[in-house]
């Protein structure tokens, strides 16, 4: 039997719960619909406060609900996910107008001082154009690209993530989060003709994979390298429990943005990499199949899971079963994605916008500084929606 792009046997249908796509579809339509009505001209928050999110606070030159810091876009995407869906003038008029906003926001080079362009103008900008043709959106894009190789170290062969090159605490620091804004580049290539911005890209997504993945296939979170010589230096942790535990959202960016770079290189190393750090990373959930916020902790921690995580896992997992031919390793990877899809969706997932307005409820953004612990975050909810649509669409043209 077909549903979407995940194959459901009937062995595996009937040891294990049913998706119920359509109900999953519309509960998370339903608080879309609800935000677009709170958020019609303003930015959520990256996470929810006991479940609800409010506008982004005012904080210097910016006003409450402005585009600043790395998640406004998956508003953004999260309103061009549902247009798709449904093909309603509403989501995408409000999508829209976010691109006047992203447009000025690097036009003026507001906030723009990290890797984070990549999730930012992926969805909000190359969305669009991939969907409507908009040149606006495509030169935003463009000069976020161009905003984001500034931040390579051609020596190091790396880009870094956070903060001014010239911080020594940030110089030459990358996080694995980062092989997601690698697509920017990717795309930015394809449109230009330029193949700096691809070349970059390959660079830095093959120094994640040689020195990020320690031998057990697990992920540092970050990792620093010397830009002067090019030295790989050492890796820390940020979000995760410890410098040598695996935090899972890592993990599961690892997952999905080896992915990506594979897509656009066809370097059959990312595909490998993304595999064994999938294995890694099915090989260490809960019953649930729903991981905690880091994969130190085994059944029956009494910490927080991290429901993005697994969000962001079942997006990996289905752009894996992609790229790899028909047999049982395949079926492999379609089960466990189908398991997690369920479980966020029968156990994670809101469907009542009076109590949250938002789409999946129980993730950590950052445990260490109890910021966002236990709470809905944007990226969760995008990546659950872009998972439904995953499962409802076989061959949706991605963002990324
Ligand atoms: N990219 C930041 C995070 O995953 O929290």
């Amino acid at each position: 039997m077909e549903q979407g792009n995940i194959t459901i046997d009937s062995t595996t249908k009937q040891n294990s719960p049913k998706l119920d796509l359509d109900r999953a579809i519309q509960c998370a339509l339903a608080t879309i619909d609800s935000n677009l009505v709170t958020f019609a001209d303003t930015f959520p928050n990256d996470t929810t406060v006991n479940n609800i999110y409010y506008p982004r606070p005012a904080r210097g030159n910016f006003a409450e609900g402005s585009n600043y810091e790395w998640t406004t876009s998956f508003w953004t995407g999260m309103l061009w996910l549902a247009y798709e869906l449904t093909g309603s003038a509403k989501y995408r008029q409000a999508a829209e107008r976010h691109i006047l906003s992203f447009a000025e926001r690097i036009e003026q080079k507001i906030d723009v001082d990290t890797h984070d362009l990549g999730f930012l103008y992926s969805l909000a900008c190359v969305a669009p154009w991939r969907l409507t043709g908009d040149e606006q959106a495509r030169g935003a894009a463009l000069l976020a690209a161009n905003q984001l190789m500034t931040r390579y170290h051609e020596k190091a062969g790396i880009i870094q993530a956070w903060g001014d090159l010239n911080d020594p605490a940030q110089r030459g620091r990358t996080i694995v989060d980062s092989l997601l804004n690698m697509p920017l580049l990717y795309w930015a290539s394809e449109m230009t003709g330029d193949s700096r911005f691809a070349t970059a890209a390959y660079h830095h997504a093959m120094q994640v994979h040689t020195h990020m993945i320690r031998p057990d296939n697990t992920t540092y979170h970050t990792f620093y390298w010397d830009t002067e010589s090019g030295e790989p230096l050492y890796g820390r942790t940020a979000q995760g429990y410890a410098d040598d535990s695996c935090w899972a959202r890592g993990q599961a960016w690892s997952i999905y943005g080896f992915l990506l770079n594979y897509r656009y290189t066809r370097d059959a190393t990312f595909l490998e990499t993304a595999r064994k750090t999938a294995d890694y990373y099915l090989a260490n959930l809960p019953e649930d199949h729903v991981a905690y916020w880091d994969l130190v902790f085994k059944e029956g921690s009494q910490e927080e899971r991290d429901s993005s995580a697994a969000a962001i896992a079942v997006c990996g997992l289905l752009e894996m079963v992609q790229w790899l031919p028909d047999g049982p390793e395949r079926q492999r990877y379609e089960t466990a994605a189908r398991k997690m899809l369920t479980s966020l969706a029968q156990n994670y997932a809101a469907c009542d916008p009076a109590a949250s307005n938002a789409l999946l409820l129980h993730s950590v953004y950052d445990k260490n500084t109890n910021r966002g612990v236990d709470e809905g975050t944007l990226w969760g909810d995008y990546f659950y929606l872009e998972a439904l649509v995953r499962t409802r669409h076989q061959n949706w043209q991605l963002y990324w």
